[in-house]
């Protein structure tokens, strides 16, 4: 009998903070009609960090949840691995403090970078253990807080971005009917200028004459991006659908990344799906990055959208590049 991960719980933590598109309008040369075409996004979450919305709190809120679902303590837990590029600090990283305030003193802990692919990619590590037998119980968390990274007057990006945490608490299983099936992780340097953050961290340090702030926030070439997510998320698809021999209408949910309605309805033509099996929360919260897939999860499990038993596909694209498939029978 061969050892497999189950999902046995799901949460997420989103900021009070609503922004509609007509405050966009306020203080940037776009529109509610421009944002909603091109995009599909009609608000998203803003935390504010005054009211103590952080990207560690909204990560506490969503693991708090999920374990609540899985009738686990925090001191069940093996693991807990964060995707985020926006932690409240650097040291101590996210998964961290949350090991701390989780009482999961028995849990290795680390934060990983792979932007809006941060979550499948620490879903993907902690499958690997669990297929080793040497985990039993982690806590994987994809939470962004992308308004802190976002330049407000750059209306090509700004219109785009929203923050919020999910959260997934995964068991090891030896039942071969309900496990994730595979998981499929890429990436292209090569192409890492086409969504990048140009000054970074140390790049250029703020005591250097050519440090100028809006260089340490988000650069997309949007056009370019849009085609190589559709390119890779579809690929990356075909690949695990075909290593499994499942066919598309063997799928009861698609979860793609929530970056783009156009990105995700372009995904589902390529891939010829009924677009009812699509999951949609962009409109709601925009891109929240790592978060996307984990909030889709936990909403579309809690609504009764998807149950046990149920066979889901994820995808999704993030800058780097990376990009990631998963399969899940639930
Ligand atoms: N409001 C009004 N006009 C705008 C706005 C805005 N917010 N943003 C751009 N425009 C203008 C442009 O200046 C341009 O004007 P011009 O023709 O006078 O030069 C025009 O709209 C068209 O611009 P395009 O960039 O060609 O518009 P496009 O249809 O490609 O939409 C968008 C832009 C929404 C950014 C799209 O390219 C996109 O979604 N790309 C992918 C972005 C994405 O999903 N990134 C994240 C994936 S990875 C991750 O999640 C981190």
């Amino acid at each position: 009998m061969s050892f497999g991960t189950k999902i046995i719980g799901t949460g997420s933590g989103l900021p009070s903070r609503v922004m509609h598109n007509a405050e966009l309008e306020t203080f940037l040369d776009t529109s509610d009609e421009w944002i909603r075409t091109r995009t599909g996004i009609e608000t998203r979450r803003i935390a504010n960090p005054e009211k103590g919305e952080t990207s560690f709190t909204m990560a506490r809120q969503a693991a708090e949840q999920a374990l609540e679902m899985a009738g686990r303590k925090g001191s069940d837990l093996d693991a807990i691995i964060v995707g985020t590029i926006t932690p409240d600090t650097v040291m101590p990283n996210t998964a961290n403090q949350l090991q701390a305030v989780l009482g999961a003193s028995r849990a290795f802990s680390f934060d990983l970078q792979a932007a809006c692919s941060g979550f499948a990619y620490g879903m993907s590590i902690i499958d690997q253990y669990m297929r080793l037998g040497t985990i039993r119980t982690a806590l994987v968390i994809g939470v962004e807080t992308l308004s802190t990274l976002v330049d407000w007057r750059d209306r090509s990006t700004a219109v785009l971005f929203g923050d919020a945490a999910g959260a997934v608490v995964f068991e090891r299983t030896e039942d071969p009917d309900h496990r994730v099936i595979d998981t499929r992780i890429f990436s292209d340097g090569r192409l890492g200028e086409l969504l990048c953050i140009p000054h970074g961290f140390g790049k250029v340090p703020p005591y250097r004459p050519e440090y100028q702030l809006h260089m340490h926030k988000i650069k997309m070439r949007g056009n370019e991006v849009f085609k190589v997510a559709v390119r890779n998320m579809v690929d990356a698809s075909k690949k695990i659908m075909q290593a499994h021999k499942i066919s598309k209408d063997d799928i009861d949910l698609f979860i793609f990344h929530q970056a783009n309605l156009r990105i995700i309805d372009s995904c589902a033509e390529s891939l010829n799906i009924d677009k009812r099996k699509l999951w949609l929360n962009v409109q709601k919260y925009g891109n929240t990055s790592a978060a996307t897939l984990p909030v889709s999860l936990d909403e579309a499990w809690r609504s009764g959208t998807v149950k046990q038993g149920d066979l889901i596909l994820m995808a999704t694209f993030g800058g780097g590049l990376t990009w990631a498939s998963a399969l899940i029978r639930l």
